[in-house]
Parts: structure tokens; C-alpha cells; sequence
């Protein structure tokens, strides 16, 4: 599926934010498909709090309304409370929480023969 990585250019040449963006068939509380993901956001810390962040994200749906999307979907950590904070000051509503688990595989078990 289509991907772009939109950069935010101070100067010539000092990037210092993008914005990663992809489209998926599905994503947690969409109604359509497929839907724009964010699936990276930054923005230098001396810059932040500037409307950067708020530019990429606009151009990123830009980008997916433009391949016939209705919806844009992202995500964060639960510990990272300012990017929580920026999604919903951008429109985003939560819709969902995921606790992710993992555990070593033993050692594949011999087959007895009878
Ligand atoms: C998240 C991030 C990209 C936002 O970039 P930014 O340039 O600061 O965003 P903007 O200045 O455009 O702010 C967008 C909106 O979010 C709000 N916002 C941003 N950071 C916020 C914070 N820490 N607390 C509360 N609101 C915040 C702004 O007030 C603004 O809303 P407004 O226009 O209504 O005032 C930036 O903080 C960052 O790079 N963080 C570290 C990486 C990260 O966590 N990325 C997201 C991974 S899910």
C-alpha cells in the first residue's frame, strides 16, 4: 500500500519535524477502508508548541484525502501524555487501549513414534 514521509524544512536544509504516514485496510474504530495511519510523528524539541506538528499532521491527511480516504487513524504510548494531548487538540478522539504481551517459545517437543 502507498506511504509518504512528509519533512518540515527550516532553512535550507534543517529538517527539523516529519510526519510518516501509510494506508491501512483497517485500523481500531474506523468505519471505512482503507483508512490514512499516522505512523510517525515528530518535531524538534526547541520548536515544539510552534504549530509544526499541527502542519505535518494537516499535510499527512492531506495526503490520504487525496487517495480517497475518509478517515485518519494514529496512535501513542500510554506513558506519552503530550502526544495524547496534541492528537486531541488536532480532532483525535481515543477509541482504544491495547496491552501487547510476548513469551519465549520452549523448545519444539520431540514426536513420539509408536
Ligand atoms: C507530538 C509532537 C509531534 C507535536 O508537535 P508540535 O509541533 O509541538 O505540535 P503543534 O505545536 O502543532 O501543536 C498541535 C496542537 O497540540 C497541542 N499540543 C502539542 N503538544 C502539547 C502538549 N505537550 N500538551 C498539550 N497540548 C499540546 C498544541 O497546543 C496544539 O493545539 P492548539 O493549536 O489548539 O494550540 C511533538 O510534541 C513531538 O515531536 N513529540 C515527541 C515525539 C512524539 O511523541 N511523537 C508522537 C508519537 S505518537
Amino acid at each position: 500500500m502507498a506511504a509518504t514521509v512528509i519533512v518540515a524544512e527550516l532553512g535550507r536544509g534543517k529538517l527539523v519535524g516529519f510526519a510518516e504516514a501509510d494506508l491501512r485496510p483497517f485500523a481500531d474504530g474506523c468505519r471505512s477502508s482503507p483508512v490514512g495511519y499516522l505512523e510517525g510523528w515528530y518535531v524538534a524539541p526547541e520548536l515544539r508548541r510552534t504549530g509544526i506538528g499541527r502542519a505535518l499532521v494537516g499535510a499527512a491527511e492531506d495526503w490520504a484525502r487525496d487517495l480517497g480516504c475518509h478517515e485518519m487513524a494514529s496512535d501513542a504510548e500510554v506513558a506519552n501524555a503530550s502526544s495524547q494531548l496534541a492528537h486531541k487538540a488536532l480532532g483525535y478522539s481515543e477509541v482504544h487501549r491495547l496491552v501487547h504481551f510476548r513469551r519465549d517459545l520452549p523448545a519444539a517437543k520431540l514426536k513420539r513414534e509408536t
